[in-house]
């Protein structure tokens, strides 16, 4: 029976936490609790997805935090993350579980090759297990590393899995006016070298020789791409990563909804005339 200092301790010593980032994990797993906290409904009722959870940094500070949440489940596409999060988390917490589902992606597709035979499981298989369950859903540097067409399609597993009435919050990076003069002037956190600006300049490439080291994506697309995943936008926090100095997060927080089903017919309220201003 390992404790939770233990875990992370044991994610200090791995080689994976360089692989989803690095940095202590502990402290970055603290700083993500600190952002859901504010957006997302966690208690003892919650089934939250904690989707490509790595190596469960987050998903412990969830626990840390919040002993009594219902249950958290972890998706990932590499294998190894997933056992390992099996061993050390799944084991010694019953509210929790992991699921390594299929996925591919050029900033971590050596790590899957690197891994010894596995079963992932297809986007159909884990909608019909899963398929509007999840109360609540976060993605912390997930879609920092997608091609569009990924995080559209992502996006609207998500929505799915998601129960109606359900809240998702992810991280990206978006390119609003302030990002894109920081990017040009260079005054961004990122020391970007090359880089390159696709799809008539809604896509910011970091660095095109890694291409999902970072991607950044124009905030009308990603708004686009939110509705077209059947989601609602509700809020929208800017992080500090263009060297604005003020901000909370580091990477752009997203926050949005499933619509619950519409009860009954539409309620219209009245509009109250006025007279006419003279
Ligand atoms: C930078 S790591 C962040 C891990 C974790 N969310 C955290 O904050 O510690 C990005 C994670 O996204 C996962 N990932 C990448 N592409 C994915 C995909 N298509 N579906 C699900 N997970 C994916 C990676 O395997 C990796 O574990």
């Amino acid at each position: 029976m390992s404790d939770l200092n233990q875990i992370f301790d044991e994610i200090r010593k791995s080689e994976m936490n360089d692989w989803v980032g690095g940095s202590d994990p502990e402290a970055v797993g603290d700083g993500c609790v600190g952002i859901l906290r504010r957006y997302l409904t966690i208690n003892a009722s919650s089934r939250l997805l904690d989707f490509g959870c790595g190596i469960g940094r987050v998903l412990l500070s969830v626990l840390k935090h919040n002993p009594a949440v219902g249950h958290v489940t972890g998706f990932d596409i590499m294998p190894q993350v997933i056992s390992f999060c099996e061993k050390h988390i799944a084991d010694n917490f019953p509210q929790t579980s992991f699921e390594l589902m299929q996925g591919s992606n050029d900033h971590y597709d050596l790590f899957i090759a690197a891994a010894s035979e596995s079963k992932p499981k297809s986007h159909s298989t884990l909608l019909g297990q899963y398929g509007s369950s999840f109360t609540g859903a976060y993605a912390f540097s997930v879609f920092t590393h997608l091609e569009r067409a990924d995080f559209q399609a992502l996006l609207k597993l998500l929505a799915d899995l998601l129960e109606p009435g359900g809240e998702l919050l992810f991280t990206a990076f978006l390119l609003t006016p302030y990002s894109r003069r920081a990017i040009e002037e260079r005054t961004a956190l990122f020391p970007f070298g090359e880089t390159a600006l696709e799809d008539n300049g809604s896509i910011f490439i970091g660095n095109p020789s890694d291409r999902l080291a970072f991607i950044a994506f124009d905030l009308p697309l990603v708004e686009q791409m939110v509705f077209d995943a059947g989601l609602i936008l509700s809020h929208v926090e800017h992080g500090s990563w263009t060297g604005s100095g003020f901000a909370a997060t580091l990477q752009d927080v997203i926050v949005c909804r499933r619509p619950r089903v519409l009860q009954g017919a539409i309620q219209h309220v009245a509009i109250v005339p006025r007279p006419l201003r003279t």
